[in-house]
């Protein structure tokens, strides 16, 4: 059980304060029932708590958002600096958070979910989802490098990088590839192509998966099908079951062996 402020201030429609002024007003009800004493409570997973006579959060239920993240947002739900963070772009009527991080500067597909199970599966190293970038890097590395990147390189720290695909897509002053990686570790391609020597300019995450970009421009998002939601849990207990890993939750875009 949560009071009624805060459970209000968590689906982020007004602040507990705020919240407290809608509870006098009369303008909150619990179950149908109009509710004015700043002490009551509702269990979230099981009350209808309404404001002006609008669900604030159906019980129970589960949320999962696919963002387009754009530039110069951060991917916590916390900011202690005050940027604009994932969560301020999208109006989900609950507390949500996002799956793993994607670098302030980096723009792309980015999950956003109340299900820490699934986002366990999305975030999984090794997992069902492979993620794909595009990425623009100063000049052009030599194949060897690329050869180097492909295998696995071991970075600061001593981690050894698990292989990855790399495709060409343009060449010159600057190059774009196509990175797929099955583990997602803080800045992993920014240090991959740094520590070559190419600097990442630009980075995109264009796939999670068979989730992708098309018809979301940069800051836009939609709600995953249930559909798609099925067919992700389906994958982590399939993993979890120790069948085989990947299954049909990426489309392989004719680029495996390279
Ligand atoms: N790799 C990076 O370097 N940055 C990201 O945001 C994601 C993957």
């Amino acid at each position: 059980m949560e009071r009624l402020q805060k459970l209000i201030a968590q689906a982020g429609l007004a602040s507990r304060r705020q919240a407290e002024e809608w509870i006098l007003q009369g303008r909150v009800s619990v179950n149908g029932r109009t509710v004015t004493e700043l002490g009551a409570k509702a269990d979230p997973e099981r009350d209808y708590v309404k404001v002006d006579g609008r669900l604030i959060r159906p019980p129970g239920q589960k949320v999962y958002i696919l963002l387009n993240k754009p530039r110069q947002v951060v991917s916590t739900a916390d900011d202690p600096e005050g940027r604009v963070k994932v969560t301020d772009l999208v109006r989900a009527g609950r507390r949500i958070f996002p799956v793993g991080r994607l670098d302030y500067n980096t723009e792309g597909l980015i999950l956003l979910t109340n299900d820490g199970e699934f986002s366990r599966i999305v975030a999984s190293a090794g997992g069902p989802l492979e993620k794909v970038y595009h990425a623009k890097v100063r000049g052009t590395p030599a194949p060897e490098a690329i050869a180097r990147l492909r295998r696995g390189i071991r970075i600061p720290g001593g981690v050894r990088l698990a292989p990855c695909r790399i495709v060409p897509l343009k060449a010159g002053s600057s190059s774009w590839y196509e990175v797929t990686l099955t583990e997602g570790r803080n800045r992993q391609v920014r240090d991959m192509f740094g520590l070559m020597g190419h600097p990442v300019l630009k980075l995109r995450r264009v796939r999670i998966g068979f989730l992708t970009d098309r018809g979301l421009a940069p800051g836009q998002h939609r709600r995953l099908t249930p559909g798609e939601v099925e067919r992700i849990l389906a994958a982590g207990g399939r993993r979890r079951g120790g069948r085989a890993e990947g299954g049909n939750l990426n489309r392989s875009g004719g680029s495996d062996n390279l």
